[in-house]
């Protein structure tokens, strides 16, 4: 990133947008309050608050679920949010980073998906984000998009606050295998996305090593206890996704192949498991 910068950071009352504010030195954020699918709302906060090098969408409909249901709002958050960010900031020479998902891909496969492979979501969620892709590289072909997937991290609704919260409250946890991916931790994507501010083009970004929710939750365990973690849970048992009725299928392989960001940043993401022991310690103090 350059010297000079000011970035905007919208859904910075999310996850990953949470992470950008904490992070970045010359940073202000919004939240619902300026929604980032009304152009009006876009060039007066940027009139306001600006002038601007970056924005760094963050903002969007991420409840997989629900977005089954509520499609009109998932289709606006998702698509004519990046399209109406796309269109100001281009026109304004503002960079724009947009994060996606590696719920594009169907997965059907059985190997790590590269940028090159063809999108092909299985739920509604992943097709608004596959269109909000497109739009934005329509309206501003220099924007880029970091797919990213499974992200944890503090605060924020993700998978790991969740389990630790089981493992103290439950004595049985039933945690689906048969989906795999790669987590990532929130405050390594928000340092690639610095480094990436002023890239082009569509990345994958994710922590190294193929997991499932499965092996996480047993890690988280281990971990929690070798930290004096006071836990409940006493047994992990591994179930199938249709033990669960979610409105929503899930891709059941979707681990997202890092090479091409990695040749950028110069080096491969770590692991995982060294990234979920600095959450933990973090969670601990
Ligand atoms: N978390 C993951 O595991 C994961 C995995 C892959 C990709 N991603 C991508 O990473 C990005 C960040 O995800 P996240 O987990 O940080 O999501 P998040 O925690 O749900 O945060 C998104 C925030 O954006 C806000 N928002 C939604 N539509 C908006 C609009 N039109 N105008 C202004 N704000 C709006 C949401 O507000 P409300 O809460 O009021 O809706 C929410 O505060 C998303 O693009 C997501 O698709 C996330």
């Amino acid at each position: 990133m350059r010297c000079s910068v000011k970035v905007w950071v919208t859904g910075a009352k999310g996850l990953v947008g949470g992470h950008v504010l904490q992070r970045v030195a010359d940073c202000v954020g919004s939240g619902r309050e300026v929604d980032i699918a009304d152009e009006a709302q876009v060039r007066l906060f940027i009139e306001k608050n600006g002038p601007f090098t970056h924005i760094f969408n963050c903002a969007a409909f991420s409840a997989v679920d629900l977005a089954e249901s509520c499609r009109e709002k998932a289709l606006r958050d998702n698509v004519q949010g990046p399209h109406v960010l796309g269109k100001v900031a281009s026109e304004k020479g503002i960079k724009l980073l947009h994060l996606s998902t590696d719920y594009v891909f169907s997965g059907c496969g059985d190997r790590l998906l590269t940028e090159e492979d063809e999108p092909s979501p299985c739920n509604y969620y992943g097709w608004t984000k596959l269109e909000g892709e497109k739009c934005l590289q329509n309206i501003y072909p220099a924007a880029c998009i970091i797919r990213t997937s499974w992200v944890f991290g503090q605060g924020g609704k993700n998978f790991a606050v969740k389990v630790l919260q089981w493992l103290q409250e439950k004595e049985r946890l039933d945690i689906v295998f048969d989906q795999v991916s790669r987590y990532t931790y929130a405050p390594d994507l928000v340092l690639a996305m610095v480094q990436m501010a002023d890239g082009a083009g569509v990345y994958h970004f994710a922590n190294s090593g193929v997991s499932n929710k499965y092996e996480f939750t047993q890690i988280i365990q281990e971990e929690a206890l070798q930290r004096g973690f006071s836990l409940r849970c006493r047994s992990i048992e591994p179930v199938k996704s249709s033990a669960f009725a979610a409105a929503a299928q899930r891709p059941a392989f979707s681990p997202l192949d890092t090479q091409k960001i990695q040749k950028v940043l110069g080096a491969a993401p770590r692991h995982w498991k060294d990234a979920l022991i600095d959450y933990l310690d973090g969670y601990a103090s």
